[in-house]
């Protein structure tokens, strides 16, 4: 049987991963084409995808990025890639809309991308018109030690914002609405994400600002059932 990284399917595919050039345009291209389509389609905020062992991350870990062209080696050749995509995505992505950045902050890997790399990154993208990072981490390589419990990431939107004066987002294993109001009222994140607590409670922001005694504007059809 045919091994599935061998076929001529894969090799078009993964063809930018290796040298020279000709692909690396087509990755900026296609991340401002598609950026344009979300303007087009109605959507107010862009989100780069640098994180979790997708394709920018790829470039932008030494675990993984093995180039010895102006795309691999050193910090700068490594995260030259993504300048590339920012710049190409606010040439389409109006000024007045936010850009925001999700990156691995970490590889909790020994040679891997690390924190101090994600704060010198973030002092480059800002001038690009990223508007906020949003510090998620691991996901480049499968045998990460990684330390999981709550607000387990916190810590990076929290470094990154303070050495940088960027806007972060806290993500990660926040579920209870006093630590969300915490990360936000101590400034360690602008913002807080949450996944799987919404996928478990829908209504967690109707909770959270109940619990937190915040007035929100409830959807009509749900009123009756107010807390
Ligand atoms: C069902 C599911 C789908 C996800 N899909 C994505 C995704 O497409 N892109 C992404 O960056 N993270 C994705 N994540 C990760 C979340 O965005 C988040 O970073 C992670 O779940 C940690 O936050 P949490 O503890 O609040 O769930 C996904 C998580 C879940 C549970």
């Amino acid at each position: 049987m045919q091994k599935q990284s061998s076929s001529p399917r894969s090799r078009r595919r993964f063809s930018y991963l290796q040298g020279p050039h000709q692909g690396i345009a087509r990755i900026s291209q296609s991340f401002a084409e598609v950026s344009r389509r979300a303007l087009e389609a109605g959507f107010d905020l862009v989100e780069i995808h640098g994180a979790h062992g997708y394709l920018i991350h790829q470039f932008l870990s030494p675990l993984v990025n093995t180039r010895t062209d102006q795309y691999g080696g050193s910090f700068e050749n490594r995260t030259r890639i993504l300048r590339e995509v920012i710049e190409a995505v606010r040439k389409v992505w109006p000024e007045r809309l936010p850009l925001w950045l999700r990156i691995s902050a970490s590889d909790w890997t020994e040679g891997g991308w690390t924190i101090e790399d994600s704060i010198a990154l973030a002092r480059q993208v800002k001038p690009l018109g990223v508007d906020l990072i949003d510090s998620s981490s691991g996901g480049i390589v499968p045998k990460a030690t990684i330390p999981l419990g709550p607000g387990y990431q916190t810590p990076f939107a929290e470094r990154i914002r303070r050495e940088t004066g960027m806007l972060t987002g806290a993500v990660g294993m926040i579920t209870a609405p006093e630590q969300a109001q915490h990360i936000i009222a101590t400034g360690q994140a602008d913002i807080v994400l949450l996944t799987r607590e919404l996928l478990r409670d829908p209504y967690w922001p109707l909770r959270a600002a109940h619990v937190l005694k915040q007035q929100i504007a409830w959807p009509k059809q749900y009123e009756r059932a107010r807390f």
